[in-house]
């Protein structure tokens, strides 16, 4: 399934990632695309305020992946933008992270073999007319993630 979302400033994403967070559950993967500053991070920003972390949030580009202690199971953002490919996300034990909680991955696609066969793929993207506008356009590989993006 894809939907396709047009988000007119930094609150409406912030709103939608909230939203759209409060679907999600252990084990879901959630995979974010698109070049830098197109809002790949602030979405995240939202997803953790719906946890109430959003206090917390750092980005993860020097550390790979950040951990957040949510009281039923831990949400895991990395940025594998710096990882060459899926052999060096196994190298840092990457797999191991889906079973046991919540990714979020920015530049997943870069690992697209070693992720598991159930995801969500956000890409974002701006808008020429607009430097506020982000365009997401929502893919779902997985029958039970459908909900999520009514
Ligand atoms: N609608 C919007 N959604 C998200 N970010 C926006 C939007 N409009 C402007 N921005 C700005 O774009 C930048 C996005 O940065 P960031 O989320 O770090 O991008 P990425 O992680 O994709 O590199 C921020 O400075 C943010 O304020
Ligand atoms: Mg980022």
């Amino acid at each position: 399934m894809e939907k396709k979302y047009k988000l007119n400033n930094v609150t409406d994403t912030l709103n939608f990632a909230k939203k759209f967070g409060s679907n999600l559950k252990k084990g879901d993967v959630i995979v974010l695309s698109g070049e830098l500053g197109s809002g790949k991070t602030k979405f995240v920003e939202g997803v953790l305020t719906y946890f109430d972390l959003e206090n917390e949030i750092s980005s993860p580009t020097f550390t790979i992946v950040n951990e957040y202690s949510y009281k039923d199971f831990p949400i895991y953002h990395f940025d594998v933008y710096r990882l060459e490919n899926e052999d060096e996300f196994y190298a840092i034990g990457g797999e191991e992270y889906f079973d046991n909680g919540l990714c979020l991955i920015e530049w997943g696609e870069i690992i697209s073999s070693a992720l598991p066969k159930e995801y969500i793929h956000i890409y974002f993207e701006k808008d020429d007319s607009d430097e506020n506008v982000r365009i997401l356009n929502i893919q779902t590989f997985g029958k039970r993630f459908d909900k999520y993006i009514i």
